[in-house]
């Protein structure tokens, strides 16, 4: 009774024919025997219908064997039931009744990591989005919340660890050397949050004390060789635990809390209730193996996965298309945990740079979506910066919109008046709306209409009546979903800098009892597709620092001298635009020296001073945080170059960014040098917002100098390299080397990486480190390159972390090479690519689909090689039997 595995299921779904289910399942009996080779689920459902008569009921399952099906423990007769494409049609079900299946699965032969699966000795489940129906039939949709208890048995040998979600109510022995254990989940849920892990583990544990002095019993299960990188975790968890009772009032509602790590996971990692199940590369950190950006990561994903408890868990979604109910929500707030755990402004400017360059770049693309999607194909596909990163933005502006206390009030009021449901968007702003007594009508476009905003901002100095005008305008290009956009609701937090200091604000018709005792500083509320905002009493004309804080997801577009950004740069209050304003002015440089290269003029070229001049005063000011400084010396990256212009000409950008950096480190050679004297190699790990930030700031210094070293810089790096207590100084120092374009870095360098691999080769997380240093490499021979990788026996092809870290890393971080291909064909990296997507289409469509991002953009490039990109889609999309999530991806972008 096997059924069609591939069936290439590609309807599209739509928002608007949402129907709640027509039966609730109230308990749900799940029995699972783990033997080699294949697996056993009997399920006993309690389903009861919600409405009048049903004439059938569609249970979904995928790759089942069904063994046996009973009603009220009566077998069916044929008439009652049938199979078909992922249903398990059940015929005039009678209004109450027991459903009892028993299904054979095989995780050991599950590349799609979907369902229950086996990751090297760990046998685990991921859920989420669709995944239960692989596991058994079942309305495996969010509004479907049930009592789950979960039995599992096992070899004891092989997996002397059994867990699932909840509580353990029972464990013992079987006959054969098997055992096995009962848990119980109290809190009933949707079967996306159902989680079960079999395995030989070891656990790190500990305790967490909750405010109305509850004890949580906290462990992390690893690998036993992992055990002495889960100190990191660990302690991030209870970060986690205690703010989310400081700033959301929320306590945790287990006796237990359990995270287990896999090596093979197609994402971060699941917030399943009570057992989050993480990828390695999010959970397990050490100094010694693990970078600040990793640390910061564990730190985060952590945060943001027991987060989703209150936010996911407690409060769940209606449906996929809500899908940024909780992970919007849930992006916010882990966002706000890391900026209090570390440097606000500093992680602020790290997630703006990514949303810019990547969720902007999705918006302008064929798959541009809604961050509430009116429609999808494939749930998998859905996943996306848009979904998590845009929908951050959304619920940070209603944040600001509302000030601290009114956000709590209604976060209260949404988790109160919503506990155990499963809501919409709708939902969640409407309590906000009730607390507030706000009009969010307007504002609610945010989550129906895609496209990036673009603000243009023109202002008007009057001398004589002092008064200065801000003329705004918003307009969004067209996407898919829609071509005529209304306006949005922008708040721009604003303020403006005179010649000396910040003026106070007073908007014309405002009376002065109205003000804010800080009146420099200002929350715009652009509504209407055009406003004029006049501040009266203005004594000079002021440089306007617009979109504080990034204070909405826009583009924004003002006509700023090279001067007004100086003076943003080096004064303005707010360290976001100060940033910005760098930004601005090295973007502006960088596109001098496109201009003058494609006059054949790049040798000729100098960069404009005013870039220097302000480099070298940020590196003397006294007082700025050193993560800041890096961040503000950083050129744009060249995907956010590439980004503003019309059409991408990858390679030019390549060389523009490059003139420029080597000029920058020719002209600071001395303050960076002393940077990189300055810096203790000695000084013991920690992963404090100081520590990262010397050391930023530092491997900033490092690469600069890299570009055009002499002899000296190079032993410098090479002492980094060899004498680093940490890897994100060892990184650093190797990724420097390697990507030096002189030839005493080149010489050495592929000596320096075999020593790190030789040193390095039995730690995954750090082998995948090493695989995506070479695949980012922006010197030529890319694609030899990476097509060596695939090679090297450290490569794993079913492994996702690896496939990312070489195809996935290559075709979004080296553009030059990607672009570029191979000196016998030009094409060589897009065809690499499709290669690739191809032979992982039918082992793990999810991953597969999301390779072909980049091939997507191929309107920005110019006819021949958006034509060559174009023709790398069509033949994947011509390849016999293509995943429906992939599918999805090529159909949409041709
Ligand atoms: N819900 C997970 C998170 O954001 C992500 C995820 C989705 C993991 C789908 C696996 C599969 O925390
Ligand atoms: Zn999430």
């Amino acid at each position: 009774m096997t059924q069609d595995l591939s069936s290439n299921n590609s309807d599209t779904v739509y928002l608007k024919d949402y129907q709640s289910p027509a039966y609730a399942i109230e308990k749900t009996d799940l029995d699972v025997a783990i033997y080699p080779g294949e697996s056993f689920v009997e399920a006993r459902l309690q389903l009861v219908r919600q409405s009048g008569l049903v004439s059938e009921l569609a249970l979904d399952g995928e790759q089942l064997e069904l063994l046996a099906i009973e009603i009220n423990s009566q077998s069916l007769s044929k008439d009652q039931y049938r199979l078909d494409d992922g249903k398990l049609v059940l015929i005039e079900p009678p209004e109450r009744f027991e459903l009892y299946t028993k299904v054979r699965i095989q995780p050991e032969q599950n590349t799609s990591l979907e369902g229950l699966y086996r990751s090297r000795t760990i046998y685990c489940t991921q859920c989420e989005a669709e995944g239960f129906r692989k596991i058994t039939y079942y309305l495996d949709r969010p509004d479907v919340m049930s009592d789950f208890t979960t039995r599992i048995s096992a070899a004891k040998s092989e997996c002397p660890i059994l867990l699932a979600n909840g509580n353990l109510v029972e464990q013992g022995d079987l006959t054969d050397g098997r055992h096995y254990a009962v848990w119980h989940d109290p809190h009933k849920k949707p079967c996306y949050l159902f989680a079960l892990v079999a395995g030989d583990l070891s656990v790190m544990e500990d305790h967490f004390v909750t405010a109305s002095g509850r004890n949580v019993d906290l462990k992390i299960y690893v690998e036993e060789k992992d055990l002495d990188k889960c100190d990191h975790a660990m302690a991030s968890l209870k970060n986690a635990m205690r703010w989310d009772e400081e700033v959301y009032g929320r306590e945790y509602d287990l006796d237990i809390f359990m995270i287990v790590a896999v090596d093979d996971f197609n994402m971060g990692a699941m917030e399943n209730k009570g057992l989050n199940i993480f990828n390695t590369s999010c959970v397990l950190a050490k100094p010694e193996t693990t970078t600040d950006a990793g640390f910061q990561r564990v730190e985060g994903v952590v945060a943001h996965e027991y987060f989703h408890n209150w936010s996911g868990n407690r409060v769940t979604c209606r449906d996929w298309f809500q899908l940024s109910l909780k992970e919007g929500f849930t992006v916010y707030r882990d966002a706000e945990f890391s900026a209090d755990m570390g440097s606000p402004t500093v992680k602020r400017v790290e997630d703006v740079a990514m949303l810019r360059t990547h969720q902007f770049a999705e918006d302008a693309g064929p798959m541009a979506h809604p961050i509430r999607p009116a429609s999808y194909m494939e749930i998998s596909n859905f996943y996306t910066l848009t979904i998590y990163e845009k929908g951050a933005e959304v619920v940070r502006m209603l944040a600001n919109l509302l000030g601290p206390e009114l956000f709590r009030k209604g976060t209260d009021l949404y988790f109160e008046r919503h506990d155990g449901q499963a809501v919409t968007t709708e939902d969640f702003v409407q309590a906000l709306a009730d607390v507030s007594g706000r009009d969010f009508s307007v504002f609610q476009r945010w989550y129906n209409q895609a496209g990036t905003p673009q603000l243009e901002v023109r202002d008007e100095y009057d001398e004589n009546t002092r008064e200065y005008t801000l003329h705004i305008t918003q307009s969004t290009p067209a996407t898919p979903e829609c071509a005529d956009k209304q306006p949005f609701h922008i708040p721009i937090a604003m303020g403006l800098l005179g010649d000396a200091g910040e003026i106070a604000l007073k908007l014309r018709d405002e009376e002065l009892e109205d003000l804010p005792t800080d009146n420099t500083h200002r929350v715009l509320e652009l509504t209407e597709q055009a406003q004029s905002f006049v501040f009266t009493d203005v004594p000079e004309k002021p440089v306007p620092s617009l979109l504080r804080g990034f204070s909405a997801p826009v583009k924004l577009k003002f006509a700023y001298s090279r001067d007004d950004l100086v003076r943003l740069a080096l004064r303005d209050s707010d360290g976001f635009n100060r940033y910005e304003a760098c930004q601005r002015l090295a973007l502006g440089v960088i596109e001098d020296a496109l201009a003058a290269d494609s006059g054949g003029e790049l040798n000729n070229f100098t960069p404009d001073e005013r870039l220097l001049a302000v480099y070298q005063q940020l590196l003397q000011e006294e007082g700025l945080d050193r993560a800041m400084l890096a961040y503000m010396l950083l050129l744009p990256s060249e995907g956010f170059i590439a980004e503003q212009q019309s059409v991408i000409d990858p390679i030019a950008i390549h060389r523009a960014r490059g003139e420029v950096a080597g000029y920058i480190a020719k002209a600071l050679h001395k303050p960076l040098l002393a940077v990189l004297e300055n810096y203790d190699l000695r000084k013991p790990y920690k992963p404090t917002a100081v520590d990262i930030a010397a050391r930023l700031l530092k491997n900033t210094a490092l690469e600069f100098l890299m570009r055009e070293p002499d002899q000296a810089v190079v032993d410098l790096c090479v002492k980094h390299l060899q004498q680093a207590n940490n890897m994100t100084d060892e990184l650093a120092s190797l990724t420097a080397l390697v990507n030096s374009r002189s030839p005493l870095a080149a010489d050495i360098a592929p000596q320096k990486l075999a020593d790190f691999y030789a040193k390095w080769q039995d730690e995954s997380l750090v082998v995948n480190a090493w695989l995506a240093l070479q695949a980012r490499n922006a010197n030529p021979g890319g694609v030899e390159r990476v097509e060596a990788l695939l090679a090297h026996p450290a490569f794993e092809a079913n492994n996702p972390n690896k496939i990312r870290s070489v195809v996935g890393v290559f075709a979004n971080a080296n553009p030059v090479n990607f672009h570029g291909g191979t000196d016998a064909d030009p094409e060589a990296g897009y065809r690499f690519l499709a290669d690739q997507v191809i032979a992982l289409d039918s082992k793990n469509p999810q991953i597969a689909a999301r390779l072909i991002t980049p091939l997507t953009r191929w309107r920005r490039y110019d006819k021949q090689r958006g034509g060559a990109m174009r023709g790398q889609l069509e033949r994947i999309k011509h390849t016999p039997g293509l995943s429906s999530d992939s599918n999805e991806i090529v159909s949409k972008s041709l």
